[in-house]
């Protein structure tokens, strides 16, 4: 399987993003749902915005993407081409800032999220969801099928688990990490050609979702 670049990688997805029936980004949805709630308040910042699926949720939602072709599928008066390793945002403008899928393909998320916590206001929050590094460890990767072919886009993991482990700095308090699995009543979702069992996936933590709140104004 031919291995991408993220930035080459998403430029080919782009077509085919939401047409595929994508188990992983309905558990993410439904994870960033559980921990936001469905129509979170104030000014939402959505880091790696790709298609634009939580600008059409939230109509107070702004994106940030390095992919053209990505962004080219989103509402185009609220979103921005910009890279995550240094994206232009407001210090202290964002109620909410959500990376979905997003951090694991950067560099260095690390220094992608002490860029994104000046965005936030006090008692602002940052909802991270992403690939969790034990189902990577397990061999799941980030496909798609394009030009008669699967190609995979590089990602790590591991690194983003690293940084957020490390936890938010002072002036935050994590509210929440936690591995989120698929259910049995997902089944559905894998009742495709080429699908895995729904018993083979349930036992993986296939996402890791991550809480930052601001706790203080300095
Ligand atoms: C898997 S998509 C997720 C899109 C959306 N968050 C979702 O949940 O459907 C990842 C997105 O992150 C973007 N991305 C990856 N690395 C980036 C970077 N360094 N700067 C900006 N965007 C990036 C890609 O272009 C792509 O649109």
């Amino acid at each position: 399987m031919a291995v991408l670049d993220p930035r080459e990688g998403f430029q080919r997805w782009a077509a085919c993003y939401d047409s595929g029936d994508n188990a992983l980004r309905k558990l993410s949805d439904r994870a960033v749902r559980e921990a936001v709630g469905e129509h979170p308040p104030g000014l939402i910042l959505d880091a790696g915005c790709g298609t634009g699926s939580w600008l059409r949720a939230w109509p107070r939602a702004v994106g940030l993407d390095f992919s053209p072709a990505m962004l080219s599928r989103c509402p185009p008066d609220r979103v921005a081409l910009a890279d995550l390793a240094a994206p232009p945002v407001r210090p202290d403008s964002c109620d909410l800032i959500v990376a979905c899928l997003t951090l694991s393909y950067l560099a260095d998320p690390a220094a992608a999220l002490r860029l994104l916590q000046r965005a936030a206001r006090p008692s602002g929050r940052i909802v991270v969801v992403d690939l969790h590094p034990a189902a990577h460890q397990a061999g799941w990767r980030r496909t798609f099928e394009a030009d008669g072919q699967t190609w995979e886009i590089r990602s790590r993991p591991d690194r983003l688990a690293e940084a957020l482990a490390a936890g938010p700095g002072p002036g935050w308090a994590e509210q929440q990490r936690e591995a989120v699995s698929f259910r049995w009543e997902d089944r559905a979702w894998f009742e495709r050609p080429g699908a895995p069992e729904i018993g083979r996936v349930v036992s993986v933590p296939a996402l890791l979702l991550t809480v930052w709140s601001r706790t203080a104004v300095f």
